[in-house]
C-alpha cells in the first residue's frame, strides 16, 4: 500500500497511536476526530445522496427530526429516468452548494447500486438497472457536487441491493457478474469524477464483509481502478476494525469509542496491524480534512434551488403511454382523483430523508391552469376505513368529467431503507378505485408516485395515458402539472425494465435469498439483459418514454479506427436525428451494443452509448457517439481479464432496448488470450487452438492412407469424447493418445 501524496505525511509522523487511531474513527455521529493541539479540525458528514440531512445536533440517525431544511430534489429513481447528465451535474452542484452553506463537507451519496429486483426497498436511492446509466448519472452528482469544494461519497460498494438482512447477508456473485454488472458504475464514478470518498456496503460479498474485503478495498479499488481518496465504512458497517483498517478502509461511521480505536491500539502494540497500514489511513482522513478547507460558506437561493428541482423533477417523468393523445390536457372539463394529488409523495424514508424547504401540491399547481378542476380524494392515505366512501363520492364527482387525472402510487410504508417490497402492486383500494373510474365515459389518465417500479397490468391497457414521475422531490407537484398542461414536453425515460409479472424478473428465484446468502444465479442477465435473452413480453421496456411530439432516426453509420490489439480501438456511431412532430422536444437517443456468440454467454443487448438531442419541430441533428473496446469486451474468469472476441458485433440505435430502429453490423478483430494447454485441457481445447492442434496431430501421427490415426481420424468418436481432458484419454487404449504422448505436448514428467 502506497501513501497518498498531500500534507498528511509530516502530520502523520508527529501523532501518538491513540490519535492515528482517533483519527480512524469519527468522533460522533457525524464528524471526525479533530487533534487541536496539532491544529486539526473535525469536519462532518451528512446524508444525502437527492438533497441534505444535516442533524445539527447527535440526532437519531436515519429519523427527519431535527433535519435542518435543504431542498429535496428529485430522487435517483426519478434522476435516473432524465438519462440528462446535465441537468444531474446541475442538482449536483446546487446540493454542494447548500452543503457549504450548512458546512457540511462530505455530502453521503450518490448510490449506484444496481436495482437487481424491483422489491429491493431503496430502489428509490438507485438509479437504475444499468450499469453504464447509473455509472455516467452517479459521476455527473459527484462532478457537481466536487465543483463546490465539498466531497461526494458514491455508495454502497458493493453488490448492496437488497434491504433484507442488509447488515450480514452475503451476495454471492461470480466476478463476471461483478465485474460486468454491479462493479462498473462504481468503476465508472471513480476513474472519471474522483469522488473524495467512497463507502462500504453493510453486506458481506462472497462470505467478506465488505467492510473487511481487502480484494475490493484495496485490489480492486485502489490497484486497478487508482482510487486515491478515502474509504468510509457505512453506518455501522465494520465489525473488527483492524481487520478493515487492513483491508483498506480508512474511516469508521460511527465511531465504536473506547472499543475499535483500543483494538487499533493493541494491535499496533502486539504487532498484529503494521503501524504503515494505520499511517497510511490516518493520511487519508488528514488529506481529506485538508481538501475540505477550500470550502468556503455560502448563501442560497431557495426560490431557484427550488426552481432547479423542480426542471429537474419534469426531466424525470416518464410518459409510459398517451392514447389518441389525451394528453397534453386541452379545454374541457378535468377531474382530478386521488390522495397523492393533495398530499403528495415526493421522497423515499430513511437516511436519505430531506426536511424540504417548501413542498408543491399537484393539486395546485394544476388549479393554476386550470381553476375549475374538480378533486376528490379518492382513496384515504392513513384511514383505509374511509376508502369505500371515497372512492363512492370519487367515481360520483367523475362522471362529469371529460377527462379523469387519478393520482395512484405506493404509499410511505410501502418502500423505506430497511426492507424489501414483497410485492409490486399497488394497494387493492386504489386499483378497485381505478377499475371503476375506467368504467366511466371519460379517459383516465394515471399519474404514479412511486420510488421502486410497480405492476401496470391489467389495468394500464384500459387507462388512455400512463405517467410515471417516481418520486420527483419537493417540487414534483408544479413538475407534474408542467407535464400535464404541456408547459414541459416530457422525455423522460424508464431506467428500469416495467415487467407484465414479478415472476418474470431474472433474479425472481433468487431474491431475497435465504439462510444469509443470496445467490446472484441470473448472473450478467440482471433486468433488460435477462428479459431480452429470455426473450420475454415486457409491460413497458428499459429506455422507453414518449413525448408529445415523434422523432425520427436516419443514417446510421458505425466507422471504427485503431484495433483492440493496439488498444486504440474507437467505434463511431453517426446518425440523424429529426423531430417530426408539432411541437418541440427532446429525444433520448441510446446505443446498445450485441456481441457475436463466443466463449461465454453475453446478452443481446447492452447499453453503451446515450444522448441527449433537444430540436425544434421539423429540426434534425446530427449524433456521434464514440465507444471503445470494453463496450464490447466481458470479464473472462479463467483469464482474469477483460476479452473481446472477434466477430460481427451488432449496433443497435433506439427509443428503447426493444424500440430499434437502426442497426449495423460491423467486424471487429481481436486475438483473444489462448488458455494454456495442459493435461487436463480436453482434446476439443488442444484441437481448437492453432499450435496445440499442430503438435498433437504431429505427435499422433498419421496411417498408411495419410488418414489421422486413433482418435483424431474418426469424427464420430471425437464428438463423444472429444471433451475428456487429454490424461483420461491416454487411460484408453487404441485412441492414439498415449501417456508418452501426453508427456511430450505438456512437458510433463508423468
Ligand atoms: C445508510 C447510508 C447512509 C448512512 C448515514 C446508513 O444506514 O445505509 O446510505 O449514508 O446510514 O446516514
Amino acid at each position: 500500500m502506497t501513501a497518498p501524496p498531500g500534507p498528511g505525511r509530516d502530520t502523520v509522523a508527529s501523532l501518538t497511536t491513540a490519535e492515528k487511531a482517533a483519527l480512524c474513527l469519527g468522533s460522533d455521529f457525524w464528524h471526525t476526530a479533530a487533534v487541536d493541539r496539532l491544529g486539526i479540525e473535525r469536519i462532518r458528514l451528512s446524508d444525502g445522496p437527492h438533497g441534505l440531512r444535516v442533524q445539527p445536533a447527535e440526532g437519531d440517525h436515519v429519523g427527519i427530526s431535527g433535519s435542518l431544511p435543504a431542498t429535496c430534489f428529485p430522487t435517483a429513481s426519478a434522476l435516473g429516468a432524465s438519462w440528462d447528465v446535465d441537468l444531474i451535474g446541475e442538482v449536483g452542484a446546487a446540493i454542494g452548494l447548500e452543503a457549504r452553506a450548512q458546512d457540511v463537507a462530505v455530502v453521503l451519496g450518490p448510490g449506484v447500486n444496481i436495482k437487481r429486483s424491483p422489491l429491493c426497498g431503496r430502489n428509490f436511492e438507485y438509479l437504475s438497472e444499468d450499469p453504464h446509466l447509473s455509472g455516467r448519472l452517479g459521476a455527473a452528482l459527484v462532478a457537481g457536487i466536487q465543483s463546490q469544494d465539498v466531497g461526494a461519497s458514491v455508495k454502497h460498494f458493493a453488490a448492496n441491493n437488497q434491504e433484507t438482512d442488509r447488515l450480514r447477508v452475503s451476495a454471492d456473485v461470480d466476478e463476471r457478474t461483478l465485474r460486468e454488472i454491479y462493479l462498473p458504475a462504481f468503476e465508472h464514478v471513480v476513474t472519471t469524477a474522483r469522488p473524495w470518498t467512497v463507502m462500504c456496503a453493510y453486506n458481506r460479498v462472497n462470505g467478506v464483509h465488505a467492510s473487511q474485503d481487502r480484494w475490493l478495498l484495496t485490489e480492486v479499488l485502489r490497484e486497478q481502478w487508482g482510487f486515491d481518496g478515502l474509504v468510509v465504512s457505512d453506518w455501522g458497517a465494520v465489525h473488527d476494525r483492524v481487520a478493515a483498517l487492513a483491508a483498506g478502509l480508512d474511516l469508521e461511521m460511527p465511531p465504536d469509542l473506547g472499543v475499535s480505536d483500543a483494538a487499533i491500539v493493541d494491535a499496533v502494540a502486539s504487532g498484529a496491524l503494521d503501524e504503515t497500514v494505520l499511517d497510511t489511513a490516518v493520511a487519508r482522513v488528514l488529506r481529506l480534512v485538508e481538501r475540505s478547507r477550500a470550502r468556503r460558506p455560502a448563501d442560497i437561493d431557495v426560490d431557484a434551488h427550488h426552481a432547479l428541482a423542480r426542471r429537474a423533477a419534469a426531466r424525470s417523468i416518464v410518459l409510459l403511454k398517451n392514447d389518441d393523445e389525451v394528453l397534453p390536457l386541452t379545454a374541457g372539463r378535468v377531474c382530478v382523483v386521488g390522495a397523492f394529488a393533495r398530499t403528495p409523495r415526493y421522497q423515499g424514508a430513511g437516511s436519505s430523508q430531506v426536511h424540504p424547504t417548501r413542498v408543491d401540491t399537484a393539486l395546485d399547481e394544476l388549479r393554476r391552469a386550470r381553476p375549475d378542476l374538480t378533486f376528490a380524494a379518492g382513496f384515504d392515505l392513513t384511514d383505509p376505513g374511509r376508502d369505500a366512501a371515497l372512492a363512492d363520492e370519487a367515481v360520483a364527482v367523475a362522471r362529469d368529467a371529460d377527462v379523469v387525472v387519478a393520482f395512484l402510487g405506493l404509499p410511505s410504508g410501502d418502500e423505506s431503507e430497511g426492507f424489501d417490497r414483497t410485492s409490486m402492486d399497488l394497494p387493492a383500494s386504489q386499483t378497485a378505485l381505478l377499475d371503476r373510474l375506467l368504467d366511466g365515459s371519460a379517459p383516465v389518465v394515471v399519474v404514479l408516485a412511486n420510488g421502486s417500479a410497480v405492476l401496470v397490468t391489467p389495468w394500464h391497457e384500459r387507462a388512455a395515458a400512463v405517467v410515471e414521475c417516481w418520486l420527483g422531490g419537493q417540487a414534483a407537484g408544479g413538475a407534474i402539472a408542467d407535464v400535464l398542461t404541456g408547459a414541459v414536453n416530457p422525455s423522460g425515460r424508464l431506467s428500469e425494465t416495467l415487467p407484465l409479472r414479478l415472476q418474470d424478473v431474472p433474479s425472481h428465484l433468487n431474491f431475497p435469498g435465504e439462510e444469509g446468502h443470496v445467490r446472484y444465479g441470473e448472473g450478467v442477465f440482471v433486468g433488460y439483459r435477462g428479459f431480452d435473452a429470455a426473450d420475454l413480453p415486457v409491460a413497458y421496456p428499459f429506455g422507453h418514454g414518449l413525448s408529445y411530439t415523434r422523432f425520427h432516426h436516419a443514417d446510421l453509420s458505425v466507422a471504427t479506427t485503431g484495433s483492440h490489439d493496439t488498444g486504440d480501438l474507437a467505434i463511431t456511431a453517426r446518425l440523424t436525428v429529426t423531430n417530426t412532430g408539432a411541437v418541440a422536444g427532446r429525444e433520448v437517443v441510446q446505443l446498445y451494443v450485441g456481441a457475436p456468440p463466443g466463449r461465454v454467454a453475453r446478452p443481446p443487448r447492452e447499453l453503451r452509448g446515450f444522448t441527449t438531442v433537444d430540436l425544434e419541430p421539423g429540426d434534425s441533428a446530427d449524433v456521434e457517439l464514440i465507444l471503445g473496446s470494453r463496450d464490447l469486451a466481458y470479464w473472462s474468469t479463467a483469464h482474469a481479464r477483460w476479452v473481446v472476441e472477434p466477430g460481427p458485433f451488432t449496433f443497435e440505435v433506439g427509443a428503447s432496448s426493444r424500440d430499434i430502429r437502426l442497426r449495423a453490423t460491423v467486424h471487429v478483430d481481436a486475438t483473444p488470450p489462448r488458455t494454456p494447454l495442459d493435461g487436463t485441457s480436453t482434446l476439443q481445447e488442444w484441437l481448437a487452438d492453432p499450435d496445440g492442434a499442430a503438435a498433437i496431430r504431429a505427435a499422433a501421427g498419421t496411417g498408411d492412407d495419410g488418414r489421422p490415426t486413433g482418435v483424431l481420424g474418426d469424427p464420430e468418436l471425437l464428438e463423444v469424447i472429444g471433451n475428456f481432458p487429454l490424461t483420461t484419454l491416454a487411460a484408453f487404449p487404441g485412441l492414439g493418445i498415449t501417456h508418452e504422448l501426453v508427456r511430450s505436448l505438456t512437458g510433463r514428467s508423468s
